[in-house]
């Protein structure tokens, strides 16, 4: 059902046309059965908060409630507190990026970022162009705005620069006119791969000479468990790129606090839809995160992440090596997200309610494609269960697997895969493993 509503809703006929590209996404409806106590979700994307030393962050929040009381209560500037912006040209700079604290705009958080650029930018029937597969959150802000949403493949090095050229080519030639390209390029979401410095270089140029802007979403780009990721494509172009970033999960999602840097003249826009849309983003989360970095050893506290989730990355490898080896998956070098290939004739999102019957849940691949491809990938989160629970994730969706695979087999008689036939032997699951 779309929140377009059915005959049962008396606002049925009064919802605005955009409203009918609104609905509830599989991450979404997935979150009230991931969160049971019993289930191991390797679905949701949700930072270990438990990492921060949140006595420091306790004492952050006295600090700023004694001595800037009245400015945090207050509302604040629609672009966002001066000094903030300062420290967040110091956050960007460890990804190459050089900029003025002038074009950084505060928001509540990266999606309200894109939220705002779409707003600004897509009327209905514009092309968005994003990777396949991309983020769900963002392609339900592009639909709500009425986007055409296309996809241009990626493989494991990130986006393919002559996908993307042969997808520009063809919206040309039917006419679409094409407002930009969102791309995650550094442990992307969901896919977990990484754009490489040569590709970087190339699709801004093919952005360009096809004057598109290049919408770049870059959460995870601190969070490298191995060598630095290559720099941002903001750090090579100025003009044509508008740069995300957040403290969700750097620091934690709870204060909401994202910002776009963004050419000149787009930052402009961007306030005034800014003011429209909340007058000013949270005085009292800027300025607490504000004096966490002046006053916490952030870069540390950073390291503190990546030792966390390089942990739970290798356990999530190591169990998938043991239980699935005939599958494959990608091998992320940061960020939050393993992308698991089924064998083609399964469909991850028909399998769901046998995976929430053996207690595991994971986002089914359908989610982050526009287009209803993905039935045979699986997005798995490491990013919140401990190492013990990611491997019994993982246990239990090689029975989910087997078990689907073995129902088709009955109706088709094909032959399994070599897991099936495998002693797996039985964990018994943890008590708790939120
Ligand atoms: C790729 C990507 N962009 C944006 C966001 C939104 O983050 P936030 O609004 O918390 O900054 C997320 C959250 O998971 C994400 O994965």
């Amino acid at each position: 059902m779309t929140a377009q509503g059915n005959n049962l809703d008396p606002w049925y006929h009064h919802y605005a046309d955009r409203t009918a590209n609104l609905s509830a996404s599989e991450v979404r409806a997935l979150f009230a059965v991931a969160s049971r106590p019993e289930v191991v979700s390797l679905a949701g994307g949700m930072p270990f908060v438990s990492a921060l030393p949140q006595d420091r962050v306790g004492d952050t929040l006295d600090r700023v409630m004694r001595e800037r009381g009245s400015v945090a209560l207050q509302y604040g500037s629609g672009q966002g507190d001066p000094r903030l912006r300062e420290q967040i040209l110091e956050v960007m700079a460890l990804e190459g990026i050089r900029g003025s604290a002038d074009d950084v705009v505060v928001t509540t958080g990266s999606q309200h970022a894109l939220e705002l650029i779409t707003k600004l930018f897509i009327n209905p029937g514009d092309v968005v162009i994003a990777e396949g597969p991309s983020y769900v959150t963002a392609m339900v802000v592009f639909r709500s705005f009425q986007a055409q949403i296309e996809h241009a493949d990626m493989d494991e090095f990130g986006l393919i620069p002559e996908a993307l050229r042969r997808k520009i080519a063809s919206l040309k030639a039917d006419g679409k006119r094409i407002k930009f390209l969102y791309t995650i390029p550094t442990f992307s979401n969901p896919a977990g791969v990484t754009l490489t410095w040569e590709r970087r270089l190339e699709i801004l140029e093919i952005c360009r000479s096809n004057d598109i802007l290049v919408l770049e979403d870059n959460p995870y780009g601190l969070l490298y468990f191995d060598a630095p990721p290559p720099h941002a494509l903001r750090s090579v172009d100025e003009d044509g790129v508008v740069y995300l970033g957040t403290f969700s999960k750097t620091l934690a999602p709870g204060f909401r606090v994202g910002w776009a840097l963004a050419p000149h003249a787009i930052r402009e826009k961007l306030i005034l839809a800014n003011e429209a849309a909340v007058l000013s983003p949270s005085s009292f989360s800027q300025l607490v995160i504000s004096d966490y970095l002046a006053t916490t050893d952030w870069k540390g506290q950073i390291d503190t992440f990546r030792g966390v989730y390089r942990e739970r990355r290798d356990a999530m490898l190591q169990a998938l090596d043991d239980y699935l080896p005939d599958l494959s998956w990608t091998v992320p070098n940061g960020g939050f997200y393993v992308w698991l290939t089924l064998p083609d004739r399964l469909d991850s999102k028909a399998m769901l309610p046998r995976a929430v019957t053996e207690l595991v849940a994971y986002t089914p691949g359908t989610a982050f494609y526009a287009d209803g491809s993905g039935k045979n990938k699986i997005r798995l989160s490491f990013c919140y269960p401990t190492p013990d629970f990611i491997r019994e994730g993982i246990r239990r969706l090689t029975k989910v697997v087997n078990g689907e695979l073995e129902l088709l087999d009955t109706f088709a008689g094909t032959g399994q895969l070599d897991v099936v036939r495998q002693d797996l032997k039985y964990i018994s699951p943890p008590p708790n493993i939120n």
